[in-house]
């Protein structure tokens, strides 16, 4: 795992906990319009895929359970989980691409309104990625998967060598004479797995990406709509196919990538074809990176442009994000796949505990006030979501204060107790169970393990509120004092 250079540690603090009445003056439970939607207050909990789905990507019992009891805590918003606007097998990831999966997210929904008394405004995540593959094994690489062309013929000096032969003669090659036969994609296909690019060209699938995600996007999203959703997030973020048309790796030369206004081409296409469909009483934005925080990549300058950008073509509201690439990602075992938060951008995008000397907590903060301030700037009120690290009141109450947003975003902290942001509003901010940032939840999600909170898992099963399941597992249950 790359570790920042100077390591200092971190411990998250409570702060000041304001009595009942401070808090009901506060900023952070104010109400906020987004679009067509008014939340009662402006705490969000972003997107967090906790490995919950069937196989086939339904809705389980257990999906519903994991939303409800955040909704218990009454939030402004959650976004579900980045679900897969594509009917195509994903393993466990939560699907949205076909007509049959609606029953089971309108149970979802119908949840979260009972569990929140109707407080609890609900978006969904929609997300589209690429094809990755494991990291092969050499020998399997090598004999089987590789193929075979002229141009590794040709570094063997052998221009007429059978294929069998030529298989044989790689694999006898030691690495570094290896790595002068291969391409700088075949050699990654070898060390870390074979990985769609969007700008693979040569693939009809991808080439016509601009032709068919518009109509995946909303047709996902009216699916959304029809499961009683209050409105959808386009996942523009992270290591995905979105994030990586906005991407200044994006060289695609067909009108899609290069400069920016190409670059951000396709999300806004998506984002009308998706306003068409669901009309103007739905709740459409999207998360997008304030930074890709990867060498070679797209940087707040960039994000600005695109912030101000999806503002002006009429998104509800926008939530920033930072990092998280496959470009800078750490080499997989054999057999495991490469994982987008393992190198500095996937620090960036979930700081822990041991940070550089700017610590982990707020990493995002300038990177959304300036896009915020350029789309006020405009004459535009869009909403800013800014998450990262945000684990008390102070923090929480000074990023509305100092205009770095209008709504906060906390994931990690609303899992290690989904209550408090409820606690601090009933003055009882004084009982909230802080997140330590060990990113013990994010290890379990590299594995496509069942997401828990280690916090969860170290409670004394006599304590109030707290049950296990027949699973085994350590389960928050409502707390009596609400
Ligand atoms: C287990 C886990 C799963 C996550 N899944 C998603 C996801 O599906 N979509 C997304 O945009 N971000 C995802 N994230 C990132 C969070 O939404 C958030 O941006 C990040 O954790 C930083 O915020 P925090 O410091 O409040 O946790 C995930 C984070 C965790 C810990």
């Amino acid at each position: 795992m790359w570790r920042p250079p100077e390591r200092i540690q971190f411990e998250a603090k409570l702060g000041h906990v304001p009595s009942r009445e401070e808090a009901a003056r506060a900023r952070l439970f104010s109400p906020v319009a987004i679009g067509p939607v008014t939340l009662t207050q402006r705490t969000w909990i972003p997107a967090m895929v906790p490995w919950r789905a069937t196989e086939d990507g339904f809705v389980t019992d257990d999906v519903i359970e994991w939303y409800a009891r955040f909704a218990r805590g009454r939030p402004g918003a959650i976004v579900v989980e980045a679900t897969g606007i594509r009917d195509v097998p994903s393993g466990p990831l939560m699907r949205i691409g076909h007509e049959r999966y609606i029953p089971g997210l309108r149970k979802l929904v119908d949840a979260v309104r009972e569990a929140s008394h109707g407080e609890t405004r609900l978006f969904i995540q929609l997300i589209d990625f690429l094809s990755i593959r494991r990291r092969p094994d050499r020998a399997k690489y090598l004999e089987r998967f590789l193929t075979i062309t002229d141009a590794h013929r040709q570094a063997l000096g052998e221009p007429a060598l059978p294929e069998a032969e030529v298989r044989t003669r790689l694999t006898a090659l030691p690495p570094a004479e290896l790595a002068k036969v291969l391409t700088e994609r075949e050699l990654e296909a070898l060390d870390f797995g074979y990985r769609e690019r969007v700008t693979d060209m040569h693939l009809a699938h991808i080439r016509d990406l601009p032709q068919t995600l518009p109509g995946l996007f909303a047709d996902a999203s009216a699916r959304a709509q029809q499961a009683g959703f209050d409105g959808v997030e386009l996942h523009y973020a992270h290591a995905y196919t979105m994030a990586s048309f906005l991407s200044r790796k994006n060289t695609r030369t067909d009108g899609y990538g290069g400069a920016r206004e190409n670059r951000l081409r396709l999300p806004l296409e998506v984002y009308e074809a998706v306003r068409a469909r669901v009309g103007a009483d739905f709740a459409v934005g999207c998360r997008f990176l304030a930074d890709e925080c990867i060498d070679g990549g797209s940087d707040v300058d960039d994000a600005r442009f695109f912030g101000l950008a999806f503002a002006k073509a009429g998104m509800d509201f926008l939530s920033t994000s930072r990092g998280g690439k496959f470009d800078d990602a750490k080499q997989p075992g054999v057999g495991g796949a490469a994982y987008p938060y393992t190198g500095r951008s996937g620090y960036e995008c979930m700081p822990q505990y041991i940070s550089d000397a700017r610590g982990p907590f707020g990493r995002n903060i300038a990177a959304t006030a300036a896009i915020r301030s350029d789309i006020r700037a405009a004459g535009l009120g869009t909403p800013v979501v800014c998450a990262g690290g945000v684990h008390n009141f102070d923090m929480a109450e000074k990023m509305l204060a100092d205009e770095t947003c209008d709504i906060v975003g906390a994931a990690r902290q609303s899992l290690a107790d989904p209550d408090w942001f409820r606690k601090i509003a009933l003055g009882r901010g004084g009982e909230v169970r802080l997140c330590e940032f060990t990113n013990y939840c994010e290890g379990l999600d590299q594995k496509h393990k069942t997401v828990t909170c280690q916090l969860w898992d170290k409670l004394d099963l006599d304590a109030p509120g707290v049950a296990k399941t027949a699973d085994g597992k350590r389960r928050l249950t409502p707390p009596d004092w609400q």
